[in-house]
């Protein structure tokens, strides 16, 4: 995202994210706590607990796991274009993951654009995270902190590589999708269909604080049509509605069968 996550207008939320292999899907609402050292593998696990030190607002992590969904979904597809053995499919998913997932890690304490993205990239480098995703033979060493970086338009440094569009392009828009599916009765995303969420991208009164300008730039910049992302990001929520709290509440108050 820009300036302002959509995590932090009153439209934004999403919920959790599985992922292939997270074994301990995440919760929201409840924090890891700070003292905790932290683990030596920097993987999707460590992703989350770093996440958590720095981040309390459950909006903010559900953001975070919504933008994961999406742009890992983007990586599992990229990997297969690319024509990669399961073993460095799953090593590229794991770092759309969780780029996805610490895009804004440090914005909770650090918002303005002085500090976000810098000062999270200044802790992941401090952190070795760059080295230790290393282990992947992708030559990623600074993928994610570059990345991170791009999401942020005044940041001015370049979206050049896939990943780095995948994250920008999927910033704006998977807040968008959670605002589509938060106004449904049901307030389920499994309820939200592409051509009702192109019709809001036109409505301007409709979360207001989203960026479409961005949306169109993502998607223009990963060389996807606009219809075809909304599309490909919607089922990646879907796919993992229950994870994102987007699942619906009908079921849970009985107002349907
Ligand atoms: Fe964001």
């Amino acid at each position: 995202m820009t300036d302002i996550p959509p995590s932090t207008s009153p439209d934004a939320t999403p919920g959790t994210v599985p992922e292939a292999p997270v074994p301990n899907t995440p919760v929201p609402d409840a924090p890891v706590d700070a003292p905790v050292p932290d683990p030596p593998v920097k993987d999707r696990a460590a992703a989350w607990h770093l996440l958590n030190q720095h981040t309390q607002s459950a909006s903010l992590l559900k953001h975070a796991l919504s933008v994961e969904v999406c742009v890992r979904a983007y990586g599992e597809q990229h990997a297969a274009e690319l024509g990669f053995p399961p073993d460095q499919a799953r090593a590229m998913e794991q770092i759309y993951a969780i780029t996805g997932l610490l895009h804004d890690f440090d914005y909770e304490k650090y918002p303005t654009p002085a500090e976000h993205p810098w000062v999270g990239n200044r802790i992941l480098t401090e952190q070795g995270w760059p080295e230790e995703i290393r282990h992947t033979e992708q030559g990623w060493p600074e993928e994610i902190r570059h990345a991170i970086l791009g999401h942020a338009q005044y940041s001015g440094t370049p979206r050049i590589s896939h990943l780095d569009k995948a994250l920008f392009a999927c910033d704006e828009l998977a807040g968008f999708l959670t605002a589509n599916a938060l106004v449904k009765p049901t307030k389920s995303i499994l309820d939200v269909n592409t051509a009702s969420v192109l019709k809001k991208l036109k409505d301007k009164a409709f979360a207001r604080g989203v960026n479409r300008e961005d949306i169109r730039i993502g998607a223009a910049e990963l060389g996807v049509e606009l219809d075809r992302h909304v599309a490909f990001c919607l089922a990646a929520m879907q796919q993992h509605a229950e994870a994102l709290g987007l699942a619906g509440t009908e079921r849970e108050t009985g107002q349907s069968a």
